[in-house]
């Protein structure tokens, strides 16, 4: 089958280039001439595992193409992903500026029957307004061309994209017309082979789906992180409470791990969108508020045990982190605790080095230069560790997993470690000589 996809960022590019290694002939569509000129010599604007290999063979096969002109990718194509980004505005409400131009635009090009596939995340709704931009569109060519708009939110993450999106748990496809459900079945034929993954419902019941599966998520997390904090207070120890709670079968171990709060694109926009929707809708969302507000204090949580331990005026002091990206496995820097922290440390008078095995670059563009005056970049994670008063892990990396502790006792000037993920055994680490703060582990 022939697609465009318009958008290549995480989203647009992972889908073009797995439909495109599932044997669909895909052109990836951006307005930004450099990215797509990039894309052409094999150079992607993100990291992730896996992609660059796929991009690249079937970019020289042919089936996988870039281009920034729409209206020559959709020459007998009848099928458009919008995949563009959703920014969250002032008021948490996604930003719908970007998917409402796109649909405008593909009105304006399309030659024939056409299905018009929401893939970004967008509010319940969001795929009326898709149609009435297409309508406006058709009806100032004069053009009567019949076409369909479907919702087919993704859920692949970050770090695991590639094999997420090859390997999806489900494939939601919110359709209201039969020809539309008929084409997105062929169309995700490859994917569902083994087992039929296909869901179908309408538009705004698959919009939903997306928004209260990452809400979902996001409030395991939260209420976690809820929990580790009463922990903290009452002398146990949140992993033997993790353990047992994941072994019921109703409430599983995924989603459970305590830490230093969740970052990335899509938890801290989401849930602020679904406030927003919910508000919107005269409805009080209190408990996504509470999910929210939880996540905002928890990523306050290292910064403020680090306080605790040495005082608040942290002067003369440095502090080595371990982890700056969201999550391993990914080099965004979007929403990450680990800017809180250096934000807290940095007020609070210390200068900070950092270590970060991908995402030293990002860091680099993202933290503001103010900043960036008292960050000491580290050549790896032991220099990050030089001279300073405590390890602090923000991001689970495995790198940072089996330390060599001797070489950190050596290099460090306090043998302190904070560990966010609680990724260590807290009595190897005393065994070490270290002093151990977890989350949900100690006061
Ligand atoms: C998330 C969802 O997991 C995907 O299903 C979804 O498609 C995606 O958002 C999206 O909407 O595009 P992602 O943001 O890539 O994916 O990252 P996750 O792996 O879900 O992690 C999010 C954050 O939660 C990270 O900061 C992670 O450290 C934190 N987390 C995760 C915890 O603190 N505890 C946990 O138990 C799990």
């Amino acid at each position: 089958m022939k697609l465009t996809i318009i958008g290549t960022g995480y989203v647009g590019l992972v889908t073009g280039a797995c439909f495109s290694e599932m044997g669909s002939h895909v052109t990836c569509v951006d307005i930004d001439r450099e990215k797509i000129d990039n894309l052409k010599k094999g150079i992607l604007p993100i990291y992730e595992p896996g992609l660059e290999s796929i991009v690249l063979n079937n970019y020289q096969d042919g089936t996988l193409r870039f281009t920034t002109h729409l209206a020559q990718a959709a020459k007998d194509c009848n099928v458009f992903f919008i995949a563009v980004g959703t920014p969250p505005g002032q008021d948490g409400s996604a930003d719908l500026r970007y998917v409402l131009e796109v649909a405008r635009q593909i009105g304006s090009v399309i030659e024939d029957y056409a299905v018009i596939v929401d893939k970004s995340t967008v509010p319940v709704g969001t795929a009326d307004k898709v149609r009435d931009q297409v309508s406006q569109a058709l009806e100032a060519r004069g053009a009567a061309i019949e076409f369909d708009v479907v919702s087919n939110p993704e859920f692949l993450k970050e770090g695991a994209a590639v094999n997420d999106f090859l390997k999806p748990d489900r494939i939601i496809v919110g359709a209201d017309s039969d020809r539309a459900a008929k084409l997105m079945r062929r169309l995700y034929a490859p994917f569902s082979r083994n087992r039929d993954k296909m869901m179908f419902m309408n538009v705004k019941d698959a919009e939903m789906t997306k928004y209260a599966a990452n809400s979902m998520l996001a409030t395991k997390i939260s209420f976690m992180n809820e929990i580790s904090n009463l922990c903290e207070r009452l002398g146990v120890d949140v992993e033997n409470v993790r353990k047992g709670i994941g072994s019921d079968s109703r409430i599983g171990y995924s989603f459970i791990y305590p830490g230093c709060g969740y970052g990335g694109s899509c938890f801290p926009k989401d849930v602020k969108a679904l406030v927003k929707t919910g508000r919107d809708a005269g409805f009080a969302p209190t408990l996504l508020e509470a999910v929210e507000e939880r996540n905002n204090l928890q990523k306050q949580v290292l910064g403020d045990k680090v306080i605790n331990r040495f005082g608040p005026d942290l002067t003369g002091r440095t502090f080595g982190i371990w982890g700056l990206a969201f999550k391993p496995g990914t080099d965004d820097m979007r929403e990450a605790s680990s800017r809180v922290l250096i934000r807290a440390l940095l007020d609070a008078g210390a200068r900070v080095n950092v270590y970060d095995p991908v995402a030293m670059g990002q860091a680099k563009k993202e933290i503001p230069a103010h900043e960036q005056e008292k960050i000491c970049f580290a050549q790896d994670q032991y220099t990050a560790l030089d001279r300073t008063d405590a390890c602090i892990l923000v991001t689970e990396w495995k790198t940072f997993r089996q330390p060599d502790f001797k070489k950190m006792a050596a290099l460090m000037k306090a043998r302190v470690i904070f560990d966010g993920r609680n990724q260590y055994d807290p009595e190897e680490i005393k065994e070490a000589g270290f002093e151990y703060h977890g989350i949900g582990r100690e006061l």
